[in-house]
């Protein structure tokens, strides 16, 4: 089954009035190259994005998360409303570092990703173990997919697995367990939403994804992208990584 390949810069709370060229030199990469065989989709902070959507139109952009809420009384916060009125159509949500930093719940998760859809975006959403968990990985995965209602649109989520551990410490799982792992979310996927509709949602890689790595990762038969953290932020790595997918 061909899946859309995701190519997914989760710059975090990085990036300031200079990164345009940052997106630019992208853009001209893609361009350039012309054989770009992912969608390749830039989440940079909220303050950077109607700039850059304004700025370089020839990229895709995702938000880091957003309100279950359209419009209220929720200071700090922005809406799913809010974002995808800007031009934004992609956005991440359930990060580990917002699950762990901001304490968000199952419960708000759903509602977030609910908001999303009905919005008409695209939800990346975040799943993955702790350390500590590596054993249980697949219940804490299994979990963590059950706060997808059965009735969403999948056509609209994209899930990235993203083993916490992983997350900027330059380790990953072996890959070859990449593989499996992904191959076990899918198997979580169809008893949940049936065959035919899971097929369709694409399943992507994250954490420590970097210039050297990405090519061994992306080759998996089951891994669909890559959500990439801090190599996103340097032209010449994330460029690299661009290029991987053979
Ligand atoms: P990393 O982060 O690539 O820096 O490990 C990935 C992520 O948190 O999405």
């Amino acid at each position: 089954m061909k899946r859309v390949k995701y190519t997914i810069a989760n710059w975090k709370m990085n990036g300031g009035k200079d990164s345009i060229k940052l997106v630019k030199l992208l853009a001209r990469h893609i361009k350039k190259t012309g054989h770009i065989k992912s969608k390749v989709i830039i989440c940079p902070p909220y303050t950077l994005l109607s700039d850059f959507i304004r700025l370089e139109k020839k990229m895709i952009y995702g938000a880091q998360d957003c309100h279950y809420q359209d419009k209220g009384a929720y200071t700090g916060s922005i809406s799913a409303q809010m974002i995808k009125s800007i031009g934004c159509k992609y956005v991440i949500i359930g990060h580990s570092e917002r699950r762990e930093y901001q304490k968000e719940s199952s419960n708000e998760l759903r509602l977030k990703i609910q908001a999303a859809v009905n919005n008409n975006m695209r939800v990346i959403y975040c799943i993955g173990e702790k350390l500590s968990e590596i054993k249980n990985r697949m219940q804490v995965l299994k979990k963590q997919i059950s706060t997808l209602n059965n009735n969403l649109d999948i056509n609209n989520i994209i899930i990235a697995y993203e083993p916490i551990w992983a997350i900027g410490s330059g380790k990953t799982p072996k890959i070859i367990e990449i593989n499996s792992i992904h191959k076990n979310i899918r198997t979580l996927l169809s008893k949940k939403f049936g065959v035919r509709k899971s097929n369709k949602i694409s399943i992507l890689y994250g954490g420590s994804v970097n210039s050297l790595n990405a090519s061994d990762i992306l080759k998996l038969e089951h891994v669909d992208g890559a959500l990439v953290g801090g190599a996103s932020l340097n032209y010449r790595d994330f460029s690299k990584i661009i290029d991987s997918y053979l």
